[in-house]
């Protein structure tokens, strides 16, 4: 059973890997930044509270995230496994996750640290453009990263589930070592 959790500042490749992995593992690949803009596109209450944040680039009130977190691994197709990418953001939501885990009897694998350097960030969130891919708004992503996701690097270190990989080269060498650190 493959549980994993995807780390790493904005454009550090979360998403793509975690989109390629979960598919040759047929397990369900879990976004909340996805989720948060469907619900953004679709006008949901949710969404309609999310907007300012997301197109800010900071992060939504933890506890729009928490339910839906709590709902989404509850659904049948996480029995078989997942990859969060995008949760949890900061100390307050992995350690709710590590309750949560407790509950439904589930367990994480591993948590991957996807390292890019800040330079290739940077070039390749404005070579993609998305709403909230402008300078202003990229900026205060890697701010917010510095200071709320990137002390769960320790915070997962010292669980003993951390596993660093390099990310700043192709997305074929990236994901041969992923399925590798799956493997073992
Ligand atoms: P989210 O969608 O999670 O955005 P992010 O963390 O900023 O990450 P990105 O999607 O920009 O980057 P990525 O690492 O997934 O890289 P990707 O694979 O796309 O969150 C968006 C917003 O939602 C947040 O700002 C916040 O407001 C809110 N939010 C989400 N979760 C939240 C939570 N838990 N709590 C509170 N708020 C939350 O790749 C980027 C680009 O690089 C692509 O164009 C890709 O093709 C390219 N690329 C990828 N890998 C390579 C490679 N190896 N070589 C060359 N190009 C590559």
């Amino acid at each position: 059973m493959t549980r994993l959790i995807f780390l790493g500042a904005p454009g550090a490749g979360k998403g793509t890997q975690a989109e390629i992995l979960a598919g040759h593992l047929g397990i369900p690949h879990i976004s909340t930044g996805e989720i948060l803009r469907g619900a953004i596109a679709q006008q949901t209450p949710l969404g309609v509270k999310a907007k300012s944040y997301v197109d800010n680039g900071d992060l939504v009130p933890d506890e729009l995230i928490l339910d839906l977190i709590k709902d989404r691994l509850s659904q049948d197709d996480a029995q078989k496994g997942w990859i969060l990418d995008g949760f949890p953001r900061n100390v307050p939501q992995a350690e709710f996750l590590s309750t949560l885990l407790t509950e439904l009897d589930q367990n994480c694998t591993a948590v991957i640290n996807l390292e890019v350097p800040d330079s290739t960030l940077m070039q390749r969130l404005l070579g993609r453009g998305r709403k909230d891919d402008n300078e202003e708004t990229i900026a205060n992503r890697l701010e917010v990263y510095r200071q709320k996701t990137a002390p769960l690097i320790d915070f997962y270190q010292n669980a003993g589930l951390l596993k660093t990989v390099n990310g700043d080269r192709t997305l074929e060498e990236i994901s041969t070592d992923l399925q590798t650190i799956v493997k073992s």
